[in-house]
């Protein structure tokens, strides 16, 4: 085998390297399906180093994402950091095939997607596992809020639960998207609409909202099919029955358990851990732990570089329950 990607050029990754990145993510055991990565690619931008290997064959073996959040450059310049007019960018896909780790590839390609961000004037947010944690310290992120991923069995989606009196579950209407936008972008901490439109046409009976006795919306949730397990997330109430009264229903409206053989996978907020007894009554068990990491945009100025405060993230994650994933926020 040739063990020289580390001298390989970085190619830009685009549709045609969908098949190889799923390899790629599969042979880590990632959950990210073809649909996945067309997503990310498509609102984002990726980078990638391939090998030479003795038969031949040249296949993807580092990967590196982007995808920006938050409104146009020219809209929103003056949008303080953290506001719903903000932009980040969020770093995803962070992965080395087992056999080419420890040989620099994820810091090269980190740097060349921070070296993108800052001529973008992006702040990088980004969810770590213990893996990366070390890697993404090493290039001034800092850590925020944590997270943890919990796995619920292969079987049969539990009874429905009604929400509080004078609230309606109903499916995602095409007219509720600047209502959705004004209640997700406070507390994800820019607009992610494009995500969430991506998210709701991939399986549009589980994209669902919640609506008070006068319209407004208290909140929302978003599932979509994995290579191993279905996603519920994001999942997004303030009031904690709403909460898990939208679990239940996101939960029934995923694939029957014979075509997700691997259950279903959600990201629990540590700040919303009050909710873990109703999770792990519903069959939930704990996988791993994820933590939140901000670096600033290399201006000199907010959540910059080596400070030894702790980061804060962007939005104000009070209402959030489940995150869309560490690939996605
Ligand atoms: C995390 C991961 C991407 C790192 O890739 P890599 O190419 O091996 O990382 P690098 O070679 O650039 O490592 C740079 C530095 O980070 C630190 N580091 C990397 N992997 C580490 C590990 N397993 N334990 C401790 N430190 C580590 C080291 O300081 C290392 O420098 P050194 O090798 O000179 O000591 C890779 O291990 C991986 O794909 N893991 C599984 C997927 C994953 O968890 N990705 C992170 C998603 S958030």
């Amino acid at each position: 085998m040739d063990t020289s990607p580390e001298h390989s050029p970085v190619l830009p990754l685009g549709a045609a390297d969908v098949g190889d990145a799923v390899a790629l993510s599969a042979s880590a055991h990632w959950n990210q399906n073809a649909d996945d990565w067309r997503t990310m690619l498509a609102l984002g931008r990726g980078w990638g180093l391939r090998a030479r290997l003795a038969d031949g064959t040249q296949p993807l073996v580092a990967s590196t994402l982007v995808l920006p959040y938050g409104p146009a450059a020219s809209a929103s310049e003056s949008a303080p950091p953290g506001t719903p007019g903000s932009r980040f960018a969020w770093v995803s896909m962070v992965l080395v095939r087992q056999e080419f780790r420890r040989l620099g590839l994820a810091t090269r390609l980190l740097r060349e997607a921070l070296a993108y961000l800052r001529e973008q004037g992006l702040p990088a947010v980004l969810d770590a596992t213990p893996a990366g944690h070390d890697v993404y310290a090493r290039e001034g992120f800092r850590d925020s809020w944590g997270f943890a991923r919990y796995r619920r069995a292969a079987r049969p989606a539990p009874p429905l639960l009604r929400p509080p009196a004078g609230i309606t579950l109903r499916p995602l209407h095409d007219g509720d998207w600047p209502a959705l936008q004004a209640l997700d972008a406070p507390a994800f901490g820019a607009d992610r609409t494009p995500l969430l439109r991506a998210l709701a046409q991939r399986r549009p009976q589980a994209a669902l909202v919640a609506a008070a006795a006068d319209g407004r919306l208290c909140g929302h949730v978003f599932a979509r099919d994995g290579r191993e397990a279905g996603q519920i997330g994001p999942l997004l109430a303030a009031d904690d029955t709403v909460a898990l009264a939208l679990l239940q229903a996101a939960l029934s409206s995923l694939v029957a358990p014979s075509e997700q053989p691997g259950g279903v996978y959600v990201d629990l907020c540590d700040h919303r851990q009050a909710l873990l007894p109703a999770l792990q009554a519903l069959g939930f068990e704990f996988q791993r732990p994820f933590t939140r990491m901000v670096k600033g945009s290399g201006s000199g100025s907010g959540d910059d570089d080596d400070s030894a405060a702790p980061a804060r993230a962007p939005g104000d994650p009070a209402a959030l329950l489940l995150v869309a994933g560490p690939e996605l926020g």
